[in-house]
């Protein structure tokens, strides 16, 4: 039955019209408890759901709409491994890379392949790995690209300085001159090159993989290449064919989507810059966040409340659009790893059994770094002719900090979410009447999300969080939220053009 159909679907549209003329500004000030209670926490992490354009009323009907879409199975199906990515005939099992499924050979696996790209890692750290001539590895450029790059970048500049000695550059583009950037700052004969491709057929990493052992060989001629070259990917017998060494080949099994793959041997990047430790931290975060989404109850379970509320949104709201601002410098790529995991997630047509749907899925996510998104994007958040609801995302440490452009951070935050929620009302100086082009409506929706710290246990919780929460939103469409065949067409035009 399409959710459409459900009485809960049908509650939750007369519920909507309802709330037709519903202020977030009255609704906060006539309910004070409002602030306290409507905050939630799941592994040290904080979302304070307040301003958005519900009332006690609206979460027992997006609960039942979950009901109805049978998440709790569908949960329980994903961590158990079974094929829900029916498309392509596969777990979506990127939780057993964190938290040990009960199947102990799957468990032992990923155990030891972690264990022998965490101690890869650790042998860069201490200039053990040596080139072929006998130098040290100092730098490492990674090439790969989408997720293959998004998760271990962001996660590599969310965690600060590098504690390690390996300058570690990022390349994803075919565009050259990302290539180009990093090879100039790279000595040849201190250099590793780590191509990072599940399905090892992806054009641009292997193109500028080629690139850049063509530099090493132009640079230093009979050069053993292999020795430069490490490969992360499920399908080892291509890299191999490529050219890497079997010893310096690390794998993830095919149920890791590329989208969910950080966690596997593709966050050698993270390891290689801040450590084993710290990589085991974030796995520890992801772990509890988990644990949270399987265990809390529906009415305090955040990945549960944050997808049921983005469909309240896109469904009830036709909100077609979806902003997140990491009001954290060292997180400003999280917009760019959410546009890849909600929207290449979610962005589908049709449901599981092939059928086109007749409601919508994903809205676009995007976003920029607070405060530098305030000078620019804010404007249309403000006062723009439709609304976008907007997800803060900033760290508890701030607000307290001694550093004062931190606290002023975290503040400037705060401010935005008031000024979204409330317009007019927040400023205390009421001062003259404004001409229309001034005024600033209000009643616009945000998810306020606090991490105690940037660190390696709330990042991980932060993205398992993400994680979930777009689960929740597929299971509630209907969708194989695992496949991205829509890329696909790309792949092949381009075939087809190179071929004419
Ligand atoms: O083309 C899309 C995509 O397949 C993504 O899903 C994936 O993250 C990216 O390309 C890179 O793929 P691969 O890791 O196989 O190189």
């Amino acid at each position: 039955m399409s959710i459409t159909s459900t009485p809960a679907w049908q509650a939750l549209l007369r519920h909507r019209q309802a709330l037709a003329s519903f202020r977030l500004d009255t609704a906060l000030r006539d309910d004070a408890a409002r602030a306290r209670s409507w905050r939630f926490e799941a592994a040290g992490i904080e979302a304070d759901l307040s301003r958005n354009l519900a009332t006690a009323e609206t979460w027992p009907l997006l609960l039942t709409l979950a009901d109805a879409a049978e998440l709790p199975r569908w949960r329980e199906r994903l961590f158990a491994g079974e094929p829900i990515n029916n498309t392509e005939g596969r777990p979506a099992w990127h939780t057993a890379l964190r938290t040990a499924p009960a199947d102990g050979a799957v468990a032992r696996r990923v155990g030891e392949e972690r264990l022998r790209m965490l101690d890869f890692a650790e042998r860069l750290r201490t200039g053990q790995v040596k080139g072929a001539s006998g130098k040290p590895i100092e730098t490492v450029i990674c090439i790969g690209i989408g997720g293959s790059d998004l998760g271990p970048r962001l996660v590599t500049t969310a965690l600060g300085e590098a504690s390690g000695p390996i300058r570690l550059h990022f390349v994803s583009n075919i565009d050259p001159v990302e290539l180009d950037i990093a090879l100039a700052q790279a000595a040849p004969e201190s250099t590793l090159i780590v191509a990072i491709s599940k399905s090892f057929t992806t054009l641009e990493t292997l193109e500028n993989a080629r690139a850049a052992l063509a530099w090493l060989k132009e640079r230093v001629p009979g050069i053993d290449a292999r020795r430069h070259l490490a490969a992360i990917t499920s399908q080892p017998e291509r890299a191999q064919a490529f050219g890497a060494d079997a010893s310096l080949v690390f794998t993830f099994a095919d149920w890791v989507g590329g989208r969910y793959s950080l966690w596997s041997a593709c966050g050698l990047p993270i390891a290689i810059a801040h450590g084993a430790a710290v990589f085991n931290e974030l796995l520890r975060g992801a772990s509890a966040l988990d644990r949270h989404f399987v265990e809390a109850p529906a009415e305090r379970n955040l990945p549960l409340l944050l997808g049921a509320l983005g469909v309240w949104y896109v469904n009830f709201w036709g909100c077609g659009s979806r902003a997140v601002m990491p009001y954290a410098q060292r997180l400003r790529h999280l917009p760019a790893y959410l546009q890849q995991l909600e929207m290449e997630s979610n962005g589908k047509r049709v449901d599981r059994d092939g059928r086109t749907l007749a409601y919508d899925t994903s809205p676009v996510v995007w976003g920029e770094a607070g405060t530098t998104a305030q000078h620019s994007v804010f404007q249309f958040l403000h006062q723009g002719t439709f609304f976008s609801p907007v997800d803060f995302v900033t760290a508890a440490c701030f607000e307290s900090s001694a550093e004062q452009r931190e606290r002023l951070l975290y503040a400037n935050a705060l401010a935005q979410a008031d000024a979204l929620a409330l317009g007019e009302a927040a400023l205390k100086a009421s001062g003259s009447a404004k001409a229309a082009y001034a005024i600033v409506p209000g009643n616009r929706p945000s998810t306020f999300i606090t991490l105690p710290r940037v660190d390696a246990f709330s990042v991980g919780a932060l993205l398992a969080l993400y994680e979930h929460r777009t689960f929740v939103q597929g299971v509630l469409w209907q969708i194989n939220s695992f496949d991205q065949w829509g890329v696909e067409i790309g792949k092949q035009l381009l075939k087809q053009r190179l071929a004419d």
